[in-house]
């Protein structure tokens, strides 16, 4: 379905490569702004900002919590219901709350914010940079997304409704010390997108 855009582009395939394109610059940008300090760490705040910050040229919603229930799934038997509408802004404070002292609760974190699912669309992207904000902070490492296999994050993301150990293992053998390394930032902001199905543009180029 396509998304209702500021851009005014009807053609999926075009929406897909400005949408990829112009987040990418806004994530660059986000680094060597130095505006990524500026963010509260752990919050829905903090996500809602890097969420506006990566698409308030493109969408509307930009940073602002979704009107409509979302699913998502490969299969009938394997699909998952995001919080529902009501439940949504109650489970975002409760989140907001939840401890973030060790690797444990960071990623028990996360597994409630991707079960949040508070966005229309850019979920996935927007919290893996909030999740590594999260761990940089408190426990002064980050995730090196290029040492996450792609079918192994969806099917621990997908398992991780019911149980999180995969996704802590998967997450665990990732991180790295290196939380102030440029390259590794670009280079996990591609990473990010290709799960999501954007590989057009380097990060790095534009
Ligand atoms: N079936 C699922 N069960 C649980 N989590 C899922 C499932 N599918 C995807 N996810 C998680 O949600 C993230 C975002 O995927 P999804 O397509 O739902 O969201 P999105 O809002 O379109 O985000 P983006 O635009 O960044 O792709 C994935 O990276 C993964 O972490
Ligand atoms: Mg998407």
């Amino acid at each position: 379905m396509l998304l209702d855009n500021k851009l005014n582009i009807t053609d999926q395939i075009e929406l897909s490569k400005a949408e990829e394109k112009i987040s990418k610059q806004k994530a660059k940008q986000l680094f060597d702004s130095n505006d990524i300090e500026k963010i509260e760490i752990g919050t829905f705040k903090g996500l809602a900002y890097i969420h506006a910050y990566l698409f308030d040229d493109i969408y509307h919603f930009a940073g602002k919590i979704r009107e409509v229930n979302i699913a998502k799934g490969a299969d009938l038997q394997n699909i998952s219901r995001f919080a529902p509408l009501m439940y949504l802004e109650p489970s975002l404070k409760h989140i907001d709350a939840m401890p973030q002292n060790n690797f444990d609760e960071i990623i028990e974190k996360y597994v409630e914010m991707n079960i949040a699912h508070p966005f229309r669309e850019g979920n996935g992207r927007a919290t893996r940079i909030w999740l590594d904000l999260i761990l940089k902070k408190e426990i002064q490492q980050v995730i090196d997304w290029n040492a996450v296999d792609k079918d192994d994050y969806f099917s621990s993301m997908q398992r991780s409704v019911v149980k999180d150990v995969e996704i802590k293992v998967l997450l665990k053998q990732a991180l790295t010390d290196k939380i102030h390394d440029r390259a590794l930032f670009m280079k996990g902001i591609d990473v990010s997108y290709y799960y999501e199905g954007y590989s057009e543009f380097k990060t790095e180029e534009l």
